[in-house]
């Protein structure tokens, strides 16, 4: 084997998936101390009033409402794995960049509340995975409190997802009465002890379900309930599966507390074993093997402002194939430029290092100044390009308008730039002169502003405005597209690419178009 394909195998590339609240933060602390990459957890994201910050807080808004408006990229080592761990920016800081993270991923992680059940946003973010049909594993969190039935939270993952369970862990009680969970692989039921959260526990151990010491530690009733149970679960839920679990169908399900940390070992050990190595990507002439010799990586994510001091911009690329090593030339395919590279970064739980050498599902940070963009692809020569990193529906909307009416040019300039970032989307409908800014999370409204403000120099303000999706429309026969724009034109308008986009008031409003006009496609998802 070649280095290249080892260190291709050994390669774990994902994202955690949650409704915020969940225990994303939470667990992704417990994850880093597993990979000791922190002494002791608890550094991720400062807490309110803690007055502790993260590592990765860099920007002012951020700081102000301790939230991590980053995407920062984890790398550690775990059992014989190197993982890559992207984080997905969660509450208001939620974006398309969220969205987007999940096209550069090989596997997920759900992190469901289980007193709770699948909610809203793991929804909304299991839809994008389901794009590529990306492998889940699941974390059923918070044990340590009341939660739901287990069972009834698993049906409700298997309908509302469309997903097949297979518990790999099952828990023993909950709350005050949770006392730890039976391992189905391994046979052996692992105590819980609570208020160790901050540390690797030294774990206690049993060996075999029928085994004595079982009845003794957790009591006789508890035991023999345990036994019944499994019964049940065995009989009732699916086994695993790796081809499906490769296929999105399957999911393996873990249950424990990311506060106590218990449980999450078990979930990186199977994530670590099951989840796929840096998987075949497509692009436009041809699918790109990871284990291909030569370079060739697609960029998934602008960030501004990284450094305070320098105001730089860093493109996050994910390496596809062959090995990135400092110095090396690159082919911008796009803008068919070659560039030597020599200072990309790498990322270490939000410190930035330079990389010497980098392999296929890691992620480098390119300086970057103004000339890539979402969706670029790097080669070594070959004009090749990468698809499915698309741009997504925005889901609020609201109309942009310029203090100084002279500085039109200057901000449909600036929009244009922070959409081809993909901080926001901007729509400049047809047949007036009017600028709508669309935007996945609340908090982007704000950047854009600030950033307006800072880098162009404009003044502006929103205004409310109703609409409630946009789809972006395509049609093979012209002039079907042409009478659609004739008689659509109010609401149809051009994106940031020149794009043509349906601006749709209301849903009612799109669906009754949809079917008024059953030629016309509409998309949720853009191709750059
Ligand atoms: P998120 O990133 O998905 O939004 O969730 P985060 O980890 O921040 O967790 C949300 C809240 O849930 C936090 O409480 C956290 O301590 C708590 N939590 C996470 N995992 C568990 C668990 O296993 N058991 C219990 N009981 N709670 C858990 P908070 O009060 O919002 O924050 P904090 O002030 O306690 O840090």
């Amino acid at each position: 084997m070649s280095t290249l394909q080892q260190e291709v195998g050994k390669r774990r590339t994902f994202a955690i998936i949650s409704h915020p609240d969940a225990g994303k933060t939470t667990i992704t602390e417990k994850v880093l101390l597993f990979g000791q990459a922190l002494q002791k957890a608890g550094t991720v994201k400062g807490r309110g009033g803690s007055g502790q910050h993260a590592k990765s807080d860099w920007m002012e808004m951020e700081k102000e409402r301790g939230i991590s408006v980053t995407t920062s990229v984890m790398q550690f080592p775990y059992n014989d794995r190197l993982v890559n761990l992207l984080d997905t920016p969660g509450h208001e800081d939620f974006s398309e960049d969220t969205y987007r993270t999940l096209t550069a991923v090989d596997s997920c992680l759900m992190v469901i509340d289980a007193a709770k059940g699948v909610e809203d946003r793991t929804r909304k973010l299991m839809e994008v995975t389901r794009l590529r049909d990306t492998p889940i594993v699941t974390f059923m969190n918070k044990l340590d409190r009341d939660i739901r039935d287990p069972m009834e939270v698993m049906d409700e993952v298997e309908s509302e997802l469309n997903m097949m369970c297979a518990p790999i862990t099952w828990p023993i009680g909950c709350g005050k009465e949770f006392k730890g969970v039976y391992h189905l692989h391994r046979d052996e039921t692992i105590l819980y002890q609570s208020g160790q959260g901050h540390t690797i526990q030294d774990l206690n151990v049993i060996k075999g379900l029928d085994n004595p010491e079982l009845d003794q530690a957790i009591g006789d009733d508890l035991a023999e309930q345990l036994r019944e149970e499994l019964e049940l679960v065995v009989g009732a839920s699916n086994e695993f599966d790796l081809e499906l679990f490769l296929q999105g169908e399957l999911t393996p399900v873990y249950f424990g507390t990311a506060l106590g940390n218990f449980g999450v070992d078990h979930m990186l050990d199977g994530l670590t074993e099951w989840a796929p190595a840096p998987q075949p990507r497509a692009t436009d002439v041809r699918v790109v093997e990871a284990s291909d010799e030569k370079f060739s990586g697609f960029v998934f994510k602008i960030q501004a402002n990284m450094d305070p001091k320098h105001r730089d911009r860093i493109a996050f690329m994910r390496i596809c194939s062959g090995k990135y090593s400092k110095g090396m030339k690159m082919r911008h395919v796009r803008i068919g430029k070659d560039v030597s590279i020599s200072d990309a970064v790498t990322f270490m739980a939000g410190d930035r290092s330079h990389a010497e050498e980098a392999f296929p599902g890691d992620i480098i940070g390119l300086h970057n100044h103004g000339t890539i963009q979402i969706g670029d692809t790097f080669s070594q020569g070959e004009a090749l390009k990468f698809t499915g990193i698309p741009n997504f529906a925005p889901e609020m909307f609201r109309r942009i308008r310029l203090k100084d009416p002279l500085k039109q040019k200057q901000l449909l300039k600036g929009l244009v730039q922070l959409s081809e970032e993909g901080a926001v989307q901007v729509f400049r409908p047809i047949d007036r002169n009017d600028l709508i800014v669309g935007a996945v999370g609340v908090l982007q409204f704000e950047v854009v502003v600030a950033r307006l403000r800072t880098e162009y120099k404009v003044e502006a303000v929103y205004e409310p405005i109703s609409v409630a999706t946009a789809r972006w429309v395509t049609c093979d026969d012209e002039r079907k597209l042409d009478e659609f724009r004739r008689k659509a034109g109010v609401n149809l308008a051009l994106d940031g690419g020149d794009s043509l986009t349906y601006i749709a008031p209301t849903m009612v409003n799109l669906n009754l178009t949809m079917e008024r006009y059953p030629d016309i496609e509409f998309h949720k998802t853009r191709e750059h």
